[in-house]
């Protein structure tokens, strides 16, 4: 089961289905009438993204891009990568980023610079977990699913060394 043998569970599936359904409705109030754009922060944020698009009850379109900031480590190495850039052009576009977690802000701060020179209409950050004591860099983050103290969380999308991506539910390790 993939319950047995994983470290504590912080978040349960229900926890996060309940957030998220929370943010979309949220999301579609400030985007009413309007068409908003997705991008989202691969690899992390691919399970986020999937949840979160099918609460938005409004027209959309998504992206993906993918950034390394981390390599194999748990620590940042300061430099973030980008690895894939975007498809589609943001120019004119009402841009939200979707990321799975803001630890340093240094990615963040990267993808916002990045992405704001493409001149979009609007450019906003949906994160699932940040964590605030972290911070190095002040980031905007206007939808928020969960503040977490310092400790490494994989699952739900977010991996440990690559793997536990599957994991329906976010954890700590013991
Ligand atoms: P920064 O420090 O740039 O980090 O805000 C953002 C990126 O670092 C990764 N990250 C984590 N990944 N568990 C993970 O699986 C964590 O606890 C964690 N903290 C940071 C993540 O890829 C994020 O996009
Ligand atoms: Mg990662």
């Amino acid at each position: 089961m993939f319950r047995s043998g994983a470290g504590r569970v912080q978040i349960s599936q229900e926890q996060i289905a309940a957030r998220i359904q929370a943010l979309g409705q949220e999301i579609k109030r400030d985007y009413e009438g309007q068409e908003p754009h997705l991008v989202c922060v691969l690899n992390g944020a691919f399970i986020f993204m999937a949840d979160l698009v099918r609460a938005i009850d409004l027209p959309l379109t998504l992206d993906f891009l993918a950034v390394s900031s981390y390599g194999n480590a748990e620590k940042t190495s300061g430099e973030v990568e980008l690895i894939k850039d975007l498809r589609l052009p943001i120019a004119g576009r009402q841009v939200l980023i979707v990321e799975d977690i803001v630890d340093t802000g240094i990615t963040l701060n990267y993808l916002l610079r990045l992405l704001e020179a493409r001149q979009p209409a609007s450019l906003r950050v949906a994160a699932l977990l940040s964590k605030p004591s972290r911070r190095q860099i002040e980031v905007p983050i206007h939808y928020l699913g969960f503040e977490i103290e310092d400790a490494f969380v994989y699952g739900y999308g977010l991996d440990r060394a690559q793997r536990d991506r599957n994991l329906p539910f976010i954890t700590s390790q013991a």
